[in-house]
């Protein structure tokens, strides 16, 4: 039985159960694809980052894009976790989760009116505010509801995060933040911001970072930002370092930081700090604690190659798709079989619905199980409903038990709302 702390600490192991729940007898029952989730090795991971924190006045606002069912977001809601949102989408569930507003900070460069009235009116903690369009609107929204909007400045301080390029946000070629040119304008001026208490800094500089030599120096620019402004007599409240770090996709080629490593370079940077930390990790609390569970529906031999169709596609789990990020995938079953070769493709019409090229795994047939992993993070909160492919279960496990935290879509739930032209109207 694989517990808790063999999960974590080798992520490639096979085996059939997990968190105490028999995985070929739940796929049975659930059916596939479906994504599980382990509450323990969620736990572990909120603990382990508690620990690191002690002894800093910090606040950890989970960021909901990586995994934004609400039993997950449960679970960092019970830890006292708030949570780092880009939508009011992401806000309703945070709230549903019972994540106070008052944990809540608002991340994005497209915030648009309706969502920022609706989270002044929910009261959240602190916008991060990415663009001088943005705090005009926030300055007038604000206003118009006679409530003084708490705000940071999301920085963008032109640091490569040396990851892959379509998840780096930290240069300034990219579209996040503002320079630090800018913002200490926004400072100079920020007496005609009567309804924005400008009074934070944001900096978050991309995501599956392994390295900590980029989160150094992009804090170290904020922190003598910070001192820059104090000294002009500014009141800085709150920092938040946003989230990012990596995790292990690939045993003996992903080494992520240590936590506690990560954690002392922001106490470092941010020494003499008297205000809030605030962190937003993603990845890194739910990514190892997820894997997705699919069936073989037949072998392919091509003309070149050898194909596994599984039942999952790009539909739920797109990071092979976009990033080409590479997965492990183990078979579900004690057996022990000789090896071969596969492309193990979904059944979606595209050449890029590929979970994996020329990889090496125990021979497989129809009706296997296997298990891809390490998708906790950014896979059911990518999933899409292409080729009309009904949204698929998750399922969260916990020490012996599981529960359905979302119930299989049918393609009617699909389909509705969705009508053929009959009433037409003129503009
Ligand atoms: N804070 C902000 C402002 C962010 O934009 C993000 C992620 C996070 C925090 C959390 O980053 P994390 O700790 O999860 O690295 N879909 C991609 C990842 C996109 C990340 C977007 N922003 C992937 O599957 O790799």
């Amino acid at each position: 039985m694989t517990n808790l702390a063999t999960i974590t600490e080798s992520p490639c192991s096979a085996d059939v159960s997990w968190d105490g729940v028999d995985l070929p007898t739940l796929a049975q029952r659930v059916g596939t694809p479906c994504h599980v989730y382990s509450a323990a090795s969620i736990r572990q991971r909120i603990g382990a980052l508690q620990a690191a924190l002690r002894g800093l006045d910090a606040l950890v606002c989970y960021a909901a894009k990586a995994n934004s069912n609400i039993a997950i977001l449960q679970l960092m809601a019970q830890a006292g976790f708030g949570a780092d949102i880009v939508s009011a989408g992401e806000m309703r569930r945070s709230l549903r989760a019972g994540i106070p507003a008052q944990r809540i900070v608002f991340s994005g460069v497209g915030k648009s009116a309706e969502e920022i009235v609706e989270a002044l009116t929910a009261g959240i903690a602190r916008f991060n505010v990415e663009s001088e369009d943005e705090l005009h609107l926030l300055q007038r929204l604000a206003a118009e509801q006679g409530v003084i909007a708490h705000a940071a400045v999301r920085v963008n301080p032109d640091v490569d995060a040396l990851t892959h390029a379509k998840i780096s946000t930290g240069k300034s070629e990219n579209k996040f933040g503002v320079g630090i040119d800018e913002a200490r304008r926004w400072f100079a001026d920020s007496a005609q911001f009567t309804h924005v208490r400008l009074d934070g800094l944001h900096v978050h500089i991309g995501s599956q970072m392994l390295d900590l030599a980029p989160i150094r120096v992009a804090l170290q620019r904020v922190a003598d930002f910070w001192r820059e402004l104090a000294a002009a007599g500014r009141a800085i409240n709150s920092i938040d370092v946003g989230g990012g770090l990596g995790v292990c996709y690939r045993a003996g080629r992903d080494q992520p930081m240590v936590i506690e490593d990560y954690v002392a370079v922001v106490r470092g940077a941010l020494a003499g700090f008297g205000g809030r930390i605030l962190f937003e990790p993603g990845r890194w609390l739910v990514a190892e604690a997820g894997a997705l569970l699919t069936r073989v529906i037949r072998v392919k031999q091509g003309r070149q190659r050898r194909f596994l169709v599984v039942d999952a596609a790009m539909t739920e789990l797109l990071r092979p798709s976009l990033y080409d990020a590479w997965h492990e995938i183990v078979p579900v079953t004690r057996e022990r079989r000789p090896s071969q070769v596969y492309d193990v493709v979904g059944p979606v019409c595209e050449t890029g619905d590929t979970f994996a090229v020329e990889r090496e795994l125990p021979r497989c047939e129809a009706g296997d199980l296997l298990m891809i992993r390490t998708t906790g993070a950014y896979g059911a909160s990518m999933a899409s409903t292409y080729n009309s492919r009904p949204l698929v279960a998750e399922v969260l496990l916990d020490h012996g038990r599981y529960a359905i935290v979302r119930r299989r879509q049918t393609v009617e739930d699909m389909l509705a709302g969705e009508q053929p032209a009959r009433e037409w109207e003129v503009t």
